[in-house]
């Protein structure tokens, strides 16, 4: 099985993502989380894409379908994997339904997120996540705060910021490509009829876990 998380940033794609994998076996797949653990690493991969995060810029393709179709035929993603962060852009859709129909494969499912925009822009500047890249449980210091301030309840690491959510320029320029290139995908997907929208938000009182658990359930009684 092939989801897709689509969604603006913060809205809580990663957040749902984690919830359904941890219940049904599927494996998590966050683009930004590899980037990540990568500049973390300081590997060839994390120098180059970090000239483009850190602006809040898309990574180029050429660096970044490679890397997917690594992990889409590596053995961790056989039982089915959930797309966090992929594809951002008409170019990328129409390549992974290339690169999925040469493996005998579809999407068989996009959830697609959304959250009213002042939202989003506070839930971002509170987010803190966990360092240990084996984790990475995402924490809200509003919504849901640590038990112990600045460590992570599931593993005891120290939670942290990350560089793209500290500054209000880099997270309005990532919101701007959403709209101007990731957003179109809704259509694409809805023309498919593949598209599961919910509203995640605290004003109609519906959050990521009681979506990612409808989610679940769909997915157990197919
Ligand atoms: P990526 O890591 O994917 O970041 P993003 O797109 O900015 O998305 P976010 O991770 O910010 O949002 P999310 O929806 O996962 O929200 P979360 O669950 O954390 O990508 C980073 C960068 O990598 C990109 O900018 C780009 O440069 C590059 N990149 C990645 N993929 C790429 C691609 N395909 N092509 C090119 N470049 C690529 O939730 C947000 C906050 O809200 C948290 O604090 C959370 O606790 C809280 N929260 C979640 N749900 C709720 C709720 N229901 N109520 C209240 N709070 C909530
Ligand atoms: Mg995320």
């Amino acid at each position: 099985m092939v989801i897709i998380m689509l969604g603006a940033q913060g809205t809580g794609k990663g957040t749902v993502a984690g919830i359904i994998s941890e219940h049904t076996g599927l494996v998590q797949l966050s683009t930004g989380d590899i980037f990540r653990k990568n500049i973390k690493e300081q590997t060839q991969l994390g120098i180059e894409a970090n000239k483009y995060i850190a602006k809040g810029d898309l990574v180029p393709d050429e660096i970044t379908v490679p890397m997917v179709v690594e992990y889409l035929d590596s053995e961790i993603v056989k039982n089915g994997v959930i797309l966090d962060g992929f594809p951002r852009s008409l170019a990328q859709a129409e390549k992974l339904d290339k690169i999925l129909a040469e493996r005998g494969k579809k999407v068989d499912l996009v959830v697609n997120l959304t959250t009213p925009r002042d939202e989003i822009i506070d839930r971002i500047l509170t987010r803190r996540v966990c360092s240990n890249p084996k984790c990475k449980t995402t924490y809200n210091l509003k919504m849901h705060p640590p038990i112990k301030e600045g460590i992570c309840d599931k593993c005891g690491s120290e939670l942290i910021q990350r560089e793209d959510d500290s500054n209000e320029e880099s997270i309005n320029k990532r919101l701007e490509i959403y709209d101007n290139q990731t957003a179109p995908l809704v259509e694409y997907y809805r023309k498919k009829g593949i598209l599961r929208t919910e509203e995640v938000s605290i004003r109609i009182n519906r959050m990521g876990k009681q979506v990612a658990s409808d989610i679940i359930k769909d997915i157990q009684e197919k």
